[in-house]
């Protein structure tokens, strides 16, 4: 069985933090989303497997590079347009011959514990399997309505009267009658090759296409508040540890993590939280549910429910900082230079919420 994750896209719903980073590499618990995807497949067993790249190619590759890291095989492949996911799939077909293969969108974030999923369809007589879960508001994805027995009826890519609250996460398996159904679907409305359509056009045919309904959490990190609450729930599944340096003056809870070469001074750290790499917290508060990644420096200030990205700093903040993603090489400090204002040098479609 082979591994193919979709890393195209602008991210444009993320800007400014993807004006200059691709949207998978932005990290959740100090780990980008795509290479945890990247470790869900390896735990399932799968050492090949192909990432699909479009503008932001030369960042992923930098980042993900040959994936010895994880001890698998990344063959990149370039898609020629962002036209879709069965798009994606047609373009990746050299890649993936005739194997069974799970396909997944790089920046979809689920709960642990998938690999098994996967592993069992490797072994099944499906031709394919499905991921559905129940959402909030199904208007946004593709929705599976099912029969009595539990089978699948149809498919429709974003309903505007959704007949069920069942959506397709971004997470499908396929043997090769794919590559007949990418071919023989036309784009949709939003002018894509949509791969609820190839799936659809699977069930057309006969074909077996399991629906497995996922019962845990999910997040499509579309939006900045889904890259927080990604964070939550990541959060919550790392395994503490300690390899950093905290000092006798300071208080760190039993859920936080410390990660190398990070050191804690005279401060106050309450978990789940995460402290990065050489990462600096000096008489400071560091509430529930953050993730500080690398070369950080936070001193006498406090900040909760928030993720900062690499070399950034927060020093002699008055106010608490929550809610917040602060991005790369940033620098939020107290200006003693008059006129006594708040003071910003801030990206295009930066939100600001000031007290
Ligand atoms: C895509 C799929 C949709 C699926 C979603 C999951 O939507 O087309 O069926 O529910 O991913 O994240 P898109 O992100 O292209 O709007």
């Amino acid at each position: 069985m082979k591994g193919l994750i979709l890393s195209g896209g602008k991210g444009t719903r993320l800007y400014p933090l993807t004006y200059t980073r691709a949207k998978q590499l932005i990290p959740v618990a100090n780990e980008p989303v795509l290479f945890r995807v990247i470790r869900a497949i390896r735990d399932a067993g799968i050492h090949d497997i192909g990432i699909v790249v479009g503008d932001t190619a030369a960042e992923i590759r930098e980042a993900v590079g040959d994936g010895s890291r994880w001890g698998v095989g990344i063959t990149y492949i370039p898609q020629s347009a962002p036209a879709g996911l069965a798009h994606a799939v047609k373009e990746s077909l050299p890649f993936i011959g005739d194997d069974r293969f799970v396909m997944f969108l790089g920046d979809n974030v689920i709960q642990g514990g998938i690999s098994s999923l996967i592993r069992q369809f490797a072994d099944s007589h499906w031709n394919s399997q499905i991921v559905l879960t129940a959402v909030n508001d199904p208007r946004q994805y593709g929705v599976a309505e099912l029969n009595g027995d539990g089978s699948i009826k149809r498919l429709i890519e974003k309903p505007k009267e959704p007949p069920s609250n069942l959506a397709l996460v971004g997470i499908y398996m396929f043997d090769r009658h794919i590559r007949e159904a990418v071919h023989a679907i036309k784009p949709s409305f939003r002018n894509e090759l949509e791969i609820t359509d190839a799936i659809q056009w699977l069930v057309d045919q006969g074909h077996a296409v399991h629906p497995y309904i996922h019962k845990g959490w999910w997040i499509d990190t579309g939006k900045p508040g889904d890259m927080l609450n990604a964070n939550d729930h990541v959060l919550e599944e790392v395994s503490p540890r300690i390899e950093g340096a905290v000092d006798a003056a300071s208080k760190v809870d039993f859920r936080v993590t410390v990660e190398r070469g990070a050191v804690i001074e005279n401060s106050v750290v309450r978990g789940p939280t995460i402290i990065g790499e050489d990462t600096v917290i000096r008489d400071s508060y560091i509430g529930p549910f953050t993730s500080i990644y690398h070369h950080c420096l936070i001193e006498f200030s406090e900040i909760e429910h928030s993720i900062v990205l690499e070399n950034s700093k927060i020093l002699d903040v008055p106010y608490r900082i929550a809610d917040s993603i602060i991005g790369r090489n940033a620098t939020i400090t107290r200006s003693e230079i008059k006129p006594k204002a708040i003071k910003m040098n801030l990206g295009d479609y930066s939100q600001v919420g000031i007290l």
